[in-house]
């Protein structure tokens, strides 16, 4: 431990600043801890049984009857956010496909890049075609604790963009993209959801995915998914609007109520640990695995009136262990969903909250342990990779005791 302090000391200076909390406005009211645990709790927005009957919607299969598809990923949202409680991840990953044209810019593949693995007719599969040779799997993300992150003035996510240049000595500078409220038409916010930020609220993810995941047509969205481009008209029976029971409004109440991934207290308390949180934080990681954010207080009023930040969100602190913007830190796909052609290589910092409970790393899930993941960083994580590879063997164990707490 001493020889890391005069390794910090000497040489990364700079980074000592690092603000331990990034908030905005909060300050007048009293914070306090957000609510944790993988036990299927409500957070307090909703009471247990309101949440427990919630949830069985989120968990429940559509069938055909029901609109599903004609081309689809899965029949419920809990198909891919199940582990270890509902609205946790999945092994499931998502495919996306397109091409770049001549003037190099990205096209996606007929019908949208979301390329449907499953179909209720032979005849509808979708298939990548050669052309579309810009092709990528993502992974299922974890929505526990996800109405904090909605929660989250839009200025706190700009302030941490605004640091990152000072705090890394101008390599790091995370991209804020805004895009479309689909519930409140002509307003847009800070996209935070969703490995390309395309989302920034939980009401627009629902639609989006009720429709590109399941099939199911909402008056969000109401319009179906084709086939490669053509249309599926032939194979719906079910007339659109298919969400009838305005489910998206119920997996967004219980996405909102969830509490956020608790810690692996007893790992997280022991020596090994505590010296890797350090580690964690001196050397850089944190700059975009941010550990602290505060969100707004409760009655600020955002998507234009749409959303309210209800008591049990407001001026909470949260550890995400995400700055919630665009990186570009040499891993990217080239596909661009809402941020533009300048978003094609970057993705999100990934939320490291409940790292623990997946066991495939990054966007693609093609990594299979931490270190193989930490490795693969390069852009503008270069130079803090560059101090990880120059830890001892014993420092570089603590961080992933670290690692594994979360
Ligand atoms: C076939 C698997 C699958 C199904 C079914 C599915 N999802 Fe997802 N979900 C994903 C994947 C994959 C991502 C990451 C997508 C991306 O960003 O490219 C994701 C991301 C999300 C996110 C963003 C989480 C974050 O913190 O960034 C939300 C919210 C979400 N899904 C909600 C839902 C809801 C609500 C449903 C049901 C209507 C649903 N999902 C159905 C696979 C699925
Ligand atoms: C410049 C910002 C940045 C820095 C610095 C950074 N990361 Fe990341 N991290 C990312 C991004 C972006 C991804 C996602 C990349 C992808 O999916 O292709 C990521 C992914 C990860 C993942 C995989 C998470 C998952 O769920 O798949 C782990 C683990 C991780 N980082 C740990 C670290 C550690 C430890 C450090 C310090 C040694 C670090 N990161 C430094 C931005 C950063």
């Amino acid at each position: 431990m001493r020889l890391l302090k005069v390794f910090v000391a000497v040489m990364f200076v700079p980074l000592l600043v690092l603000p331990l909390v990034v908030s905005r406005s909060a300050s007048s009211q009293t914070i306090a801890q957000a609510p944790t645990g993988f036990d299927g709790k409500t957070n307090g927005l909703t009471d247990q049984a309101a949440f427990d009957a919630d949830r069985k919607a989120f968990e429940e299969r559509d069938e055909i009857a029901d609109g599903l598809g004609p081309v689809y990923n899965a029949q419920s949202c809990s198909e891919c956010h199940q582990s270890p409680i509902t609205g946790g991840i999945s092994q499931v990953t998502v495919l996306r496909a397109g091409h770049r044209d001549r003037a190099g810019n990205f096209v996606e593949a007929p019908g949208g890049s979301l390329v449907h693995d499953r179909a209720i007719d032979a005849r509808l599969q979708e298939v990548v075609t050669p052309e579309e040779d810009i092709r990528s799997f993502r992974t299922s993300l974890n929505v526990l604790g996800d109405g904090f992150v909605e929660a989250i003035d839009d200025n706190t996510l700009v302030d941490i963009a605004r640091n990152q240049p000072r705090q890394s000595g101008g390599l790091i500078n995370g991209q804020v993209i805004r895009v479309p409220v689909l519930e409140a038409p002509g307003i847009t916010r800070v996209g935070r959801f969703g490995w390309k930020n395309q989302h920034a609220s939980l009401m627009s993810f629902s639609a989006d995915a009720y429709l590109n995941e399941i099939g199911i047509t909402s008056f969000l969205l109401p319009q179906e998914n084709t086939s490669w481009g053509r249309s599926v008209a032939n194979f719906d029976s079910v007339p659109d609007v298919e969400d009838t029971d305005n489910d998206i409004e119920i997996f967004t109440r219980f996405m909102r109520a969830t509490q956020a991934p608790s810690r692996d207290e007893m790992l997280a308390a022991t020596p090994e640990a505590r010296a890797g949180a350090q580690i964690f934080n001196q050397i850089g990681c944190a700059i975009c695995h941010v550990p602290n954010i505060v969100t707004a207080p409760a009655g600020t009023s955002f998507n234009g009136g749409a959303f309210i930040v209800p008591p049990a969100l407001g001026s909470k602190m949260i550890h995400p262990y995400s700055d919630f913007l665009l990186h570009d830190v040499g891993t990217g796909d080239g596909i661009v969903q809402n941020g533009g052609p300048s978003t094609a290589n970057k993705l999100r910092t990934p939320p490291l909250w409940g790292l623990r409970t997946r066991n495939r790393f990054m966007h693609d899930g093609l990594l299979l342990t931490y270190d193989e993941a930490i490795r693969r960083h390069r852009g503008e994580a270069g130079q803090v990779i560059q101090r990880f590879n120059q830890l001892t063997e014993p420092q570089r164990g603590q961080l992933i005791r670290f690692l594994r707490s979360l």
